[in-house]
């Protein structure tokens, strides 16, 4: 037996696990998709059967994030990098302003990138190899309307650290990289003018990135952009202009079929709330194990913890793959353990994974 359940749980930061069920109608799907005789992965993406897999998945999209029709919902490849580059491109210029709230990894590569096509300015000054523990204090009177766009990340992926709120955007256009929280929560999408996610963690498999956009956004871009650089042509052609990751869609269509019969987004949120508050609460009860992300930032999605000796890592991450607890260690940068807990993650997974901290910590404490 590899641990009470007797079974694997991925604690991935994406790609991520997937809910048995949907992994088992991707099986049962395999064979003869919607009366096809075919896999999805061998049908035309221009064929009525895949074309109301778009309809459909436009349709969900809208439905559980309650999004009104001057929004376009996009399907782009390239990750959620390809968008670093695509915004600034599109909605700035050499001689434009943008500014950029930097909390962690994610938001200093965007800002790297952006500055390659625009003045991107920091709202807060950050050092290249700072590990966020907070969101830094910050004054937003320094935004105004000379800036193109204000872009944050909502959730710091390898750090952990997640905004609970909006912040204020004085009018500004508010972009935003959702790519480790859309869909774990309800948002007020009438707040931003871009949101993007792509999908190896909430929403499927690598491959696509969800892009939701203001159409009024769409007449600023300049009109010489490379056409699969240009969000028009995304928007123009129902994200079908080249042949899209016709699976990867096919999957995401999958997840918010399964979010939205598992209760919609009020009903991930509480179950996120519950498994996240679970693990911060043995946690900080502990003398072993520690979190030093400010309380009031404390990611519901990504948990980093230490251990009380550095030197027990290795034995940790060995001791808890072999009792089916996966990809538990902390990214390089960040150093340390972290526990995704995505919307397929089960609150058992949680509970086997404390059972085996505390274990570990009888052991070697
Ligand atoms: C918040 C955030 N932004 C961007 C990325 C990069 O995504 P992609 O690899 O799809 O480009 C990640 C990946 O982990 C992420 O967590």
């Amino acid at each position: 037996m590899i641990n009470q359940d007797n079974k694997i749980y991925n604690f991935a930061p994406g790609p991520a696990m997937l809910p048995d069920s949907v992994k088992q109608q991707i099986i049962d799907d395999m064979p003869d998709w919607r009366g096809t005789g075919s896999s999805v992965m061998e049908v035309s993406h221009r064929g009525p059967v895949f074309r109301n897999l778009v309809k459909e998945t436009e349709l969900l999209v809208r439905e559980i994030l309650d999004i009104s029709d001057e929004y376009d919902i996009l399907m782009t490849p390239g990750g959620a990098r390809l968008q670093y580059s695509m915004m600034p491109m599109s909605f700035s210029s050499l001689t434009g302003k943008t500014m950029y709230f930097v909390h962690g990894h994610w938001g200093k590569s965007a800002i790297l990138e952006a500055q390659k096509f625009c003045n991107a300015r920091p709202l807060v000054p950050y050092k290249q190899g700072e590990i966020y523990t907070a969101i830094p204090e910050y004054d937003m009177s320094q935004l105004d309307d000379s800036f193109d766009y204000f872009h944050y990340t909502t959730n710091e992926t390898l750090e952990g650290v997640e905004w609970q709120d909006i912040p204020e955007n004085n009018g500004v256009p508010m972009f935003c990289d959702m790519t480790s929280n859309l869909m774990t929560r309800p948002i007020d999408v009438s707040k931003y003018h871009l949101i993007y996610a792509s999908a190896q963690k909430n929403l499927g498999i690598a491959g696509i990135t969800i892009v939701i956009i203001k159409k009024s956004m769409l007449d600023i871009a300049p009109n010489n952009l490379p056409l699969m650089l240009d969000y028009r042509t995304y928007a123009k052609h129902d994200s079908l202009w080249n042949t899209p990751p016709t699976f990867p869609w096919y999957v995401m269509n999958l997840m918010l079929n399964w979010i939205k019969s598992t209760g919609g987004l009020s009903a991930i949120e509480s179950r996120n709330t519950q498994k996240s508050a679970k693990l911060y609460d043995f946690i900080d009860n502990s003398n072993f194990y520690s979190n030093n992300v400010k309380v009031d930032n404390r990611s519901k999605v990504n948990v980093t913890f230490l251990l009380a000796d550095e030197n027990l890592n290795e034995t940790f991450v060995q001791q808890a793959d072999a009792v089916g607890i996966k990809a538990i260690k902390g990214h390089r940068a960040v150093g340390g353990m972290r526990a995704s807990l995505y919307n397929a993650m089960p609150i058992a997974g949680v509970n086997a994974l404390i059972e085996f901290m505390q274990q570990f910590e009888k052991d070697h404490g």
